[in-house]
């Protein structure tokens, strides 16, 4: 028997895979968010839209810049992609006080995440408004991940535990890769 639910209905949209998204700031300096509402919009050519809430110092940093860096963190990131989406840049270096490091792209002036296994550099081509929320969409110039990130040309999430969103402080992780083809 199904119910009307009393739950938001994006967090029946779950679980969602969590980035740090890098970014610069006027002034020069880098910032890094959590998100969760991330996806590919377009495979030719590459396009990745990123939801941004208006209030976010993201949102201003990357509306300056134009460009931005998703990171894909693991598990053991867990605190930090908690810290990340709980403080705003606005009031200091998030950087430092996530304990993260700033480590150079290969075609962008915002820098990645070094602890992120992974990291999609983007240049904004469009935005769009929706709701509360801002769609960037980034056309993907650069693409970089940890060796053992990647088998048969997807994420390897039984090595790599990629940080899902549930809602709220609930996160989740994928470990197993099934291929279709053989069930
Ligand atoms: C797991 C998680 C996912 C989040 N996803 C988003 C998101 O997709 N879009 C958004 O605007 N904020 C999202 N947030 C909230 C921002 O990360 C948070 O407001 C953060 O403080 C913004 O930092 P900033 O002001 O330095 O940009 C998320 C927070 C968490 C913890």
């Amino acid at each position: 028997m199904k119910i009307e639910c009393d739950i938001k209905p994006n967090r029946l949209f779950a679980p969602q895979l969590v980035g740090l998204v890098s970014s610069m700031g006027k002034n020069g300096k880098p910032n890094v968010a959590t998100l969760a509402w991330i996806t590919s919009v377009s495979a030719e050519p590459p396009l990745i839209s990123i939801a941004l809430g208006r209030s976010r110092y993201t949102h201003e940093c990357i509306s300056h810049s134009r460009e931005f860096v998703v990171n894909l963190p693991t598990m053991e990131l867990l605190k930090e992609v908690q810290l990340a989406g709980s403080i705003s840049g606005r009031e200091g270096d998030k950087f430092e006080k996530c304990g993260l490091t700033p480590s150079a792209s290969i075609a962008l002036k915002t820098p990645c995440v070094k602890e992120c296994a992974a990291h999609i550099e983007c240049k904004v081509v469009d935005t769009k408004e929706a709701g509360d929320h801002t769609l960037f969409i980034g056309k993907v110039v650069a693409t970089t991940c940890e060796l053992e990130a990647v088998r048969d040309g997807v994420l390897d999430v039984s090595r790599i535990k990629p940080v899902l969103h549930l809602g709220g402080t609930f996160f989740t992780t994928a470990g197993e890769v099934v291929d279709a083809r053989n069930i």
